[in-house]
């Protein structure tokens, strides 16, 4: 199945009960002050769950692109690292506002994965709410017992609030949930250790699916829970994980939501993926940033100095870092990796860009810029080495090394490493 066929059968078998079936928002959360990206399905329909608006529909089924790079949701330290983490991705999602609760949604949730997608019963974990004194919340038996009647019962796991309480923010409507987690590994492995003991384990075969939230109360500022005048339910499924599960990957880098990145990105910086963990990494990063720069650019975000703009040129050039370091690319590139995404967008989304400028052309001008700053700052940095190497003087001043970020915006990272590679300590107790 390809990715299209995917998303196709999930949004068919939820107009099947029902729901009104939407494209998604914009990345960009425009509604809402106490965000800056959309970073969960559920953002834009805040309202309607705290009671301040009322849903034209009370079943919602859409996908949306998320962006989870600031705030409580952040997995941009996640990536490239392991096989699964996005700080884009996108999220199928689906909503009852005071409609149905609990019980039809582990039921659909169920028959969605192994009727219809015919997940194997087995590989499948289930993980329950087991209650939080300090919010005087009790163990959620409802779906445990919704949940015996489709799994085994080996097959549910109780965890705390970390893992089974989701909230949106530091504030704002939140609940119980209950998540759906898939054992990807091959039968050897699976005897060595059980998956039930892997779920929540950040292993990279054991990944969290779905997760299923019954919203019902609101966090309030001083972080007590009131309860909202009506239950709701809010479902997320990564749609990079259901693609890298349904077409027998590994990773979901080896889905073809990315195949076409991952080749484009090798070849034009001549390297072979799937050999060197240090490559392989840094062409992940790649791949995962170029896509979340570039829509967020669709939805309206320019690279700037400024809140939302100035998180999307920190990416851009946490790239240009990577690329610079890892793979010794000293020409702008990541400008040719926009037109299959834009392709991919437009084919995905009915949304149309407002942007009049030609996304290539602003990332191209963010690779020139900030690769000369890089070059100029290691030229000086040089400069400075050579007058201590005469010295023979074998550490360098940590405000030194401060200067020239401040002054010619030199990453200190790229710093640390040029001084480590010869072999120099960084006295780091001046800077403040
Ligand atoms: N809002 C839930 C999440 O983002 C579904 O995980």
């Amino acid at each position: 199945m390809n990715h299209k066929q995917i998303r196709k059968i999930f949004l068919s078998f939820f107009k099947r009960k029902q729901h009104k079936i939407l494209t998604s928002a914009s990345i960009v959360a425009k509604q809402d002050s106490s965000l800056m990206f959309t970073n969960a399905g559920m953002n834009i329909f805040k309202d309607f769950f705290i009671g301040q608006k009322h849903s034209q529909y009370s079943r919602i089924a859409n996908f949306q692109k998320c962006l989870r790079i600031t705030g409580k949701h952040n997995d941009l330290f996640e990536v490239g690292k392991d096989n699964y983490h996005h700080t884009m991705f996108e999220m199928l999602g689906t909503w009852s506002f005071g409609d149905y609760f609990k019980k039809e949604s582990i039921i659909w949730a169920w028959e969605l994965l192994t009727e219809v997608y015919k997940l194997d019963k087995s590989n499948i974990y289930v993980t329950i709410f087991k209650g939080n004194k300090e919010d005087q919340l009790s163990f959620d038996r409802e779906s445990f017992q919704y949940w015996k009647n489709q799994i085994d019962d080996r097959n549910i796991l109780f965890f705390d609030k970390k893992h089974n309480f989701w909230e949106m923010g530091t504030t704002g409507p939140c609940g119980t949930c209950t998540e759906i987690h898939i054992d990807l590994r091959n039968e050897k492995e699976k005897l060595k250790i059980p998956g039930k003991n892997l779920v929540n384990k950040k292993h990279s075969l054991v990944v969290e699916l779905w997760n299923i939230v019954f919203i019902q109360f609101f966090r309030k500022a001083d972080g007590t829970l009131v309860k909202l005048p009506n239950c709701h339910v809010d479902t997320g499924m990564g749609f990079e994980r259901l693609c890298m599960i349904l077409q027998n990957k590994k990773s979901t880098y080896d889905t073809d939501l990315f195949t076409y990145l991952i080749k484009s990105i090798a070849h034009k910086t001549k390297q072979i993926y799937g050999v060197k963990d240090k490559i392989d990494i840094a062409i992940r990063i790649i791949a995962d940033h170029i896509r979340a720069v570039v829509f967020a650019i669709y939805d309206g975000i320019i690279p700037s100095n400024k809140k939302s703009g100035y998180v999307i040129r920190k990416i851009l050039r946490r790239i240009i870092v990577n690329y610079y370091l890892t793979l010794k690319i000293k020409k702008p590139f990541l400008f040719k990796l926009v037109k299959p995404i834009i392709c991919y967008i437009k084919n995905s989304y009915l949304n149309k860009s407002h942007l009049k400028h030609d996304i290539s052309s602003i990332i191209l001008s963010e690779e020139k810029f900030f690769l000369k700053t890089i070059k100029l700052g290691i030229y000086k940095l040089e400069k400075i080495i050579e007058q201590l190497r005469d010295k023979q003087c074998h550490i360098i001043a940590g405000k030194i090394i401060y200067w020239l970020y401040d002054t010619y915006g030199l990453p200190i990272e790229i710093s640390k490493i040029i001084t480590t590679k010869n072999h120099l300590k960084v006295f780091y107790s001046d800077i403040l």
